[in-house]
């Protein structure tokens, strides 16, 4: 496999472990993250599975568009191919934050900043067909709502759960919205719910109940992945295998339980609901609402 796949979120837990797995296969493995000093660790291990096809770390903060569109340029610069995208970095917080533009940390970190980078990201994609647009969501989604977006966006009458909710939400709407608008192009999108993984970063902040939750989730995982539960390889094979198997090639605009496809949340649907939040989502990130025509960096 002589692929090149830019993976986000792969400083920890499921994409530290995807970014390992993909090299393994081949790949040529660009990641991002924050953690300078674990951005060097997992870039050893990529570099060591795959000595042949290289490998990169880009330290980007999603909450800072600036940041996300310079990631995207230098990926376009030092690139002329890409044929897989794997928006996998999230995260959750305890305490409503904005960004300096005056959204919500969860909305920009976890949809806004995917939205940006997949629609920079979207004309070297299609100028390397088949190529294919992979986002980690989360079953939580079916608990979300965007029903009143723009108190979404400024993170009103915030908690926590909520939030990320929404945001897992918006992910499993931009990707059908996005399957819809790269039909015939040769780029796919799908979504993957990659399992509950108490050992990851993501889970072990929690506060409060949950946290209660996840010390018992994990004893339970820490003997075998059952049920809902799930390993952190279990989980990154989940998107390793949406980033690269044949089988799922002509897959698009679908949502999976792991490796199953499943149905996501009715909301899905409603194609309203879907328009309103990529055209808000445009304007947030100062991208004209036509995207992925075009191309925003020309
Ligand atoms: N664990 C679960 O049970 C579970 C269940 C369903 C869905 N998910 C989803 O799976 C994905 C991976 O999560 P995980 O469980 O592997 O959690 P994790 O161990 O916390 O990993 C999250 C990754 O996202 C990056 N990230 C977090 N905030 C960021 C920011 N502001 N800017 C840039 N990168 C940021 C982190 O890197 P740095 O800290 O270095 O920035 C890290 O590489 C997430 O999208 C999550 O929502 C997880």
């Amino acid at each position: 496999m002589d692929r090149v796949v830019l993976l986000t979120g792969a400083t920890s837990g499921i994409g530290r472990e995807a970014a390992r797995k993909l090299a393994e296969r081949g790949a040529t493995v660009l990641f991002t993250g924050r953690d300078r000093e674990a951005g060097a660790d997992v870039l050893s291990a990529v570099r060591a599975a795959a000595p042949e096809s290289g490998g990169e770390f880009y330290p980007v903060d999603f909450a800072d568009f600036d940041a996300v569109r310079e990631l995207a340029r230098t990926v376009r610069t030092e690139y002329d191919r890409l044929d897989a995208l794997v928006n996998n970095a999230g995260t959750s917080r305890s305490e409503r934050r904005t960004t300096e533009d005056g959204v919500e940390l969860t909305f920009a970190v976890n949809h806004l900043a995917p939205f940006l980078l997949t629609n920079l990201l979207a004309p070297r994609l299609r100028a390397s067909a088949p190529a294919r647009v992979v986002t980690t969501s989360s079953a939580l989604h079916e608990n979300g709502s965007l029903s009143d977006l723009d108190a979404v966006v400024r993170g009103e009458e915030f908690d926590a759960l909520d939030a990320y909710a929404d945001s897992k939400l918006a992910n499993v709407l931009f990707t059908r919205e996005l399957a819809d608008r790269l039909a015939g192009t040769g780029v796919t999108a799908n979504c993957v719910h990659p399992g509950w993984i108490p050992g990851t970063r993501l889970v072990r902040n929690a506060t409060g109940f949950s946290r209660l939750f996840t010390s018992a989730a994990s004893l339970v995982a820490s003997v075998a992945p059952v049920g809902p539960f799930e390993s952190v390889s279990g989980a990154a094979d989940a998107l390793v295998s949406l980033a690269t198997s044949d089988e799922v090639a002509d897959v698009s605009g679908a949502y999976f339980d792991r490796r199953e496809r499943a149905s996501p949340a009715a909301a899905v649907n409603d194609e309203e609901l879907r328009t309103r939040l990529w055209r808000r989502s445009a304007e947030l990130v100062g991208l004209p609402a036509s995207v992925p025509e075009g191309d925003p960096l020309r």
